[in-house]
């Protein structure tokens, strides 16, 4: 299975500058538990963001279209040859960016979003969703976090087939 995990503003933002816009604990929290023991494909301005250092636990593979290498994280050079190389893996995920998550809209089988209810000003948004192919299947909805103080949604949406 094929996963898209993202946390996304209200209008659509979901980083600015080649970072993220908010800090909330418990989606932090929900993606490191989520996404531990599986591989993560992201693409390289994403690795990048990360401080370039591959997430602990997880196998990473960086998407380019360069002939660098990753410490720590095999390089691919599209995201057919990434999902490949997770192969086995019973879940895969993708955790962007923007550019990523184009492309993996279309052979995802499953998205968990974290609808931040907030407007973001930021330079990176999320593509369009279609959400007649989308049913949603789990709904977890936040008042506030331990230190966000701004509601958020957990948010998990199925392929309709
Ligand atoms: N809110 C969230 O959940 C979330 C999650 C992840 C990221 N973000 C944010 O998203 C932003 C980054 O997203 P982005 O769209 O700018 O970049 P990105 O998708 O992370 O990476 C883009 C890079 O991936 C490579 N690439 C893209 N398509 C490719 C293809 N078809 N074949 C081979 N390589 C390909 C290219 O790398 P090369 O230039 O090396 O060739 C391209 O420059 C940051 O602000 C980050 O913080 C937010």
């Amino acid at each position: 299975m094929i996963s898209i995990i993202v946390a996304i503003a209200q209008n659509g933002t979901i980083g600015d500058k080649n970072a993220l816009l908010w800090h909330i604990k418990e989606d932090m929290r929900f993606f490191r538990t989520t996404t531990s023991g599986h591989a993560v494909v992201m693409g390289r301005k994403t690795f990048d963001s990360l401080g370039s250092k591959p997430l602990p636990k997880r196998k990473n593979i960086v998407i380019t279209r360069s002939d660098r290498e990753f410490e720590g994280a095999f390089a691919a050079h599209s995201l057919e040859e990434a999902v490949r190389m997770a192969e086995g893996d019973e879940e895969i995920f993708i955790i962007g960016g923007a550019q990523i998550y184009r492309e993996a809209l279309a052979i995802a089988d499953r998205m968990y979003i974290t609808r931040v209810e907030r407007d973001y000003e930021g330079d990176t948004v999320f593509p369009e969703i279609d959400y007649n192919h989308w049913k949603l299947t789990d709904e977890e909805r936040h008042e506030r976090g331990e230190e966000y103080e701004w509601p958020f949604a957990f948010l998990t949406y199925d392929r309709v087939r």
